[in-house]
């Protein structure tokens, strides 16, 4: 008897150890947050824009014409339809009650590079904070200045539609926990500088693998078959094409509004459509190197 509740707490104790393992938020103090910013850092509006361009937060969150007490802005809203349900993403603008604007500088890293909400719940990875984790600090923290310039928008999203057990937000703590590598970007010393900043842009940013990487049953992407294309999240859409073997020029052409008004070899419904326009907003160096560095992955 003695025996067997011995047992029974020891099984006890390592099921709360693996729980809190599981489950802990593990949400970075303000100075782990902000460690790596430099002493002279000042966060940068303008840089802040294009970087909100080249991340797409734009292709989520704003809702580009008003309808009822839905104003025109980044306030978020528009169905995000996945295999799990709709999610609604929410608003970003600086309003205080329904936005982002009572938030400091460690809540917003937080929030893009742990998928932690500021009471510490998780996020979804719908929110591409997987990418996100990969950006700098720095360059993070200059698409918040880039937001807290915009107008205060009142406008709450509502609540995601999801299937059980996705809608149990606690358990996504479980699977970043398990799937999700929140390290943060190693540029590779064997390849050029062009290659490691179209890396940093690809994996960090622009979250191209979101969409062009197939996922494994685990919905993380699958690495071994790293831009191969991925069916649509939302039966119907088109699937993200391959880009491995495409024709040099394809993929910087493709990151341009011409690709879609112009050429029209993204169509205009297509998820592709919102990259393709933020895009007018990156310097043409920069989506070089995102063509550089997933252009060596075709062998
Ligand atoms: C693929 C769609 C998508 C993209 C791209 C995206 N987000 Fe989101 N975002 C979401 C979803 C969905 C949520 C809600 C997640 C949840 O509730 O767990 C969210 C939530 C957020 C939140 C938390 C809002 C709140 O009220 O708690 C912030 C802040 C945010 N996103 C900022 C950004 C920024 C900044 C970018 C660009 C760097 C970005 N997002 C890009 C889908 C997206
Ligand atoms: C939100 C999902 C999504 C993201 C993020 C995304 N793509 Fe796409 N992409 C698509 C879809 C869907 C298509 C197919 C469009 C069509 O057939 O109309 C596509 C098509 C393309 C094409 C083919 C265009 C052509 O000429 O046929 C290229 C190249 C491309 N994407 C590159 C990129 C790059 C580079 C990034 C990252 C900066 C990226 N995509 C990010 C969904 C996405």
């Amino acid at each position: 008897m003695v025996r067997k509740l011995q047992i029974l707490a020891l099984l006890l104790v390592v099921g709360v150890i693996t729980a809190l393992w599981l489950f802990w938020p593990n949400a970075m103090s303000q100075d782990e947050a902000l460690a790596s910013l430099p002493d002279d850092y000042v966060a940068d509006p303008i840089k802040g824009e294009t970087l909100f361009y080249t991340a797409g937060c734009g292709s989520c969150h704003m809702n580009n014409q008003a309808s009822g007490d839905k104003p025109a802005g980044l306030v978020g809203g528009k169905g995000l339809e996945t295999p799990f349900g709709t999610f609604y993403p929410g608003n970003i603008t600086p309003d205080v009650a329904t936005g982002i604007g009572g938030w400091s500088e460690t809540d917003f890293l937080n929030a893009l590079q742990r998928g932690l909400r500021p009471d510490g719940l998780p996020y979804y990875p719908a929110f591409p904070y997987t990418a996100y984790a990969k950006a700098s600090a720095q360059d993070l923290l200059h698409i918040k200045a880039y937001l807290d310039e915009q107008e205060p928008l009142a406008y709450k999203a509502p609540q995601h539609e999801l299937v059980f057990p996705a809608n149990i937000r606690l358990g996504v703590g479980a699977f970043k926990r398990l799937f999700v590598d929140f390290a943060a970007f190693q540029p590779d010393p064997q390849q050029s500088q062009d290659w490691n900043r179209g890396a940093y842009l690809v994996q960090a940013l622009g979250h191209c693998g979101f969409c062009h990487t197939p996922r494994t049953p685990w919905q993380t992407e699958d690495q071994s078959r790293a831009f191969a294309g991925a069916p649509a999240l939302k039966a119907g859409e088109k699937a993200a094409k391959n880009l491995l073997g495409v024709k040099p020029g394809t993929i910087v052409d493709s990151l341009s509004p011409d690709a879609v008004d112009l050429f029209a070899v993204v169509s205009e419904k297509s998820s592709m459509a919102h990259v393709s326009r933020a895009y007018d907003h990156v310097s043409d160096a920069d989506k070089q190197a995102i063509e550089t560095y997933i252009l060596s992955f075709s062998r």
